[in-house]
């Protein structure tokens, strides 16, 4: 089977979706991909839905003139807000977002059908996956907790440090110690699986933790079975990553590394402009 040769587009506000990109490549070694971070206009966990909606658009815009086979939106508050949008929008291809995949795996986990969501504030305030997971499980128990210190604490590299540990406490701490504390966590934002060291630390071994790049990786796998987009085996051997970035290609592969789990050459990320849609 000849396969189709294109590159997968994964979209993120910054390069904490470097952490769906390290699913990816690991689930799906044969694939290439084209990773977009939108590091001019990050974070976009604390700007409203209008603006991330704009941003989005542009954002995918750019990685379909590159010819990508399927759009992966990484980022938790962009596909919070805009994945109907883009999904309208640009028809022929999928497109995937991370917080259905996520709401999945936490609806699959718990036992007790009480379920912790954490992300950034612009995740948090839309509500999508509160109505994910209502959507499967309607009688389940939901809290939702804004965390946005963790992603300036997890860009920083603060994956074990006392900082992190304290932060952890005071957003999970009494949630999960109280008699009717939730048995599964959805990290909700791609920053969050670098801390989830501290964060098992906090809630105990017994929480189910669901790291929603693990389950967007199985997501994508099924689309592109479902549509016949699948490279082909043996068609690259390795995943071939290609970065892009709107601002400051350095800093890109320097906290990139973090979430990518590897060195990034700070030669290889390309620097883009978007342009209004
Ligand atoms: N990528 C964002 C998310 O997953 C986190 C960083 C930001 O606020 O832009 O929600």
């Amino acid at each position: 089977m000849p396969g189709d040769p294109r590159p997968i587009g994964v979209f993120d506000s910054g390069m904490g979706g470097l952490t769906v990109l390290k699913a990816l490549v690991a689930r799906l070694p044969h694939e290439r991909f084209i990773y977009l971070g939108d590091t001019a206009r990050l974070p976009y966990g604390t700007k409203s839905a209008e603006t991330v909606q704009a941003y989005a658009l542009q954002a995918t815009r750019l990685l379909l003139d590159h010819g990508v086979k399927m759009l992966v939106i990484a980022c938790n508050t962009a596909s919070a807000v805009s994945l109907y949008l883009l999904q309208e929008a640009w028809q022929k291809v999928p497109v995937i977002g991370v917080i259905e995949p996520g709401a999945r795996a936490g609806v699959a986990a718990t036992r007790n059908r009480r379920i912790a969501v954490i992300a950034t504030e612009g995740t948090i305030k839309g509500g999508a996956y509160a109505r994910a997971i209502r959507k499967l499980m309607s009688d389940a128990e939901i809290v939702q907790r804004p965390c946005q210190v963790f992603v300036a604490l997890a860009e920083e590299g603060w994956t074990q440090s006392p900082a992190t540990l304290a932060a952890a406490e005071h957003y999970l701490g009494p949630l999960f110690r109280s008699p009717s504390a939730p048995d599964t966590l959805v990290l909700g934002c791609t920053h969050f699986p670098v801390l989830a060291g501290v964060i098992r630390e906090t809630i105990g071994g017994a929480v189910a933790l669901v790291d929603s790049a693990e389950t967007t990786s199985l997501a994508v796998a099924e689309a592109l079975a479902r549509a016949g987009l699948e490279s082909g085996a043996g068609a690259s051997g390795e995943a071939a990553m290609r970065f892009f970035a709107t601002d400051s290609p350095e800093r890109f592969a320097r906290v990139g590394a973090i979430f990518l789990g590897r060195e990034i050459d700070p030669a290889s990320v390309e620097l883009v402009d978007l342009r209004p849609v």
